[in-house]
């Protein structure tokens, strides 16, 4: 066996028993729970596919409308300096593929770097992109964010500019979001910049749709983390007895995902057995939404200096340019 090979072997084993301490924590809570930077197996990664797709699943359209038609505006928030472009939870990179390629046609000195827990989503990524830029200097990093960050960083000494897209940042609670944020602060230096996306307020029933669509597609993403612990973990949930329910909460910006048991159940993982009453629920993923104002608000608290928005033509979803001064 070659050293990479041994090493991605040793990589995969480690992610395992990290995903096997968190299932077992996550469903040994009061409040049961699993973690959603899980949900990007094989066929996580098909089915938010198909997700992206869906009418009522508006973000990724509103967010490709910016990375296609405000193209040049990304890339001049970005500057002339060569960089490193650091992508965290990069997925398979539709959207970021447009800068990319603005980036590669107009001679911009840039590594790109791709990071995300799922090994299977970056090589997808890798081998898509080089196909279609030629030129594209990719180092990809498979991991959890800012343990891969750590070392993204390390690559050179040239600016860095991070790129977090999507909804991963609103996929954290309110406070786990201020404690990434300051995160990523001391992981940067003066002159570094962030664009994250946010995905903006708005009619609460619009947004609630795109959580819970009529074909039932986001319900199979969420009941598919069952069936990857099943297959990965050894255990024998029975999916037709959890069902998926959606909230979202106009107040607070929460839309948060729930798997609830049915019927009262008991489930064996490996060696351990968890009890299930009927009705109870297990908390799979937040999905907040932001004012502008919060926006603004959370890159002066964790220090950045808030640059611009760069919004879509609905003016549904935003990519916030922030810098460290
Ligand atoms: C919803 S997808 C979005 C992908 C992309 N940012 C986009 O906007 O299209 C979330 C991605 O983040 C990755 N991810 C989630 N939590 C992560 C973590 N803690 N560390 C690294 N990657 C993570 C997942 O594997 C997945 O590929």
């Amino acid at each position: 066996m070659d050293q990479e090979t041994l090493t991605k072997e040793t990589l995969e084993h480690t992610i395992s028993q990290f995903f096997l301490k968190d299932v077992v924590s996550g469903l040994s809570a009061v409040n049961k729970s699993l973690s959603s930077k899980y949900f990007y197996d094989k066929h996580g990664h098909a089915l938010f596919q198909q997700i992206m797709q869906l009418p009522e699943y508006y973000l990724t359209r509103c967010e490709m409308d910016i990375f296609q038609h405000k193209t040049a505006e990304l890339a001049f928030a970005i500057g002339d300096e060569p960089f490193d472009l650091i992508e965290l939870g990069a997925g398979d990179g539709t959207k970021s593929f447009h800068l990319l390629k603005h980036l590669s046609e107009h001679s911009a000195t840039f590594t790109y770097m791709p990071i995300d827990i799922s090994g299977n989503i970056l090589r997808f990524l890798e081998t898509n992109l080089k196909a279609d830029i030629k030129d594209l200097d990719i180092k990809c990093f498979q991991g959890d964010y800012f343990e891969m960050m750590a070392k993204a960083v390390k690559q050179s000494e040239r600016k860095k500019v991070v790129l977090m897209l999507g909804g991963n940042l609103g996929n954290m609670t309110a406070m786990e979001t201020q404690n990434f944020c300051r995160s990523l602060y001391k992981h940067l230096k003066p002159g570094d910049r962030a664009i994250i996306g946010f995905d903006l307020k708005k009619h609460p029933r619009t947004i609630l749709n795109a959580y819970d669509d009529v074909k039932g597609i986001t319900a199979a993403f969420n009941l598919n983390l069952l069936s990857r612990i099943n297959r990965e973990l050894d255990a024998d949930f029975d999916l037709d007895q959890f069902e998926h329910y959606q909230t979202y909460d106009p107040a607070t910006g929460e839309c948060r995902s729930y798997l609830v048991s049915l019927i009262t159940q008991t489930v064996t993982l490996k060696n351990e057995t968890f009890s299930f009453e009927k009705d109870e629920t297990i908390f799979m993923e937040v999905s907040r939404k932001f004012s502008k104002e919060d926006i603004t608000g959370l890159a002066l608290e964790s220090g950045f200096r808030h640059v611009t928005q760069i919004m879509d033509s609905k003016h549904w979803f935003t990519d916030s340019v922030w810098e460290i001064t």
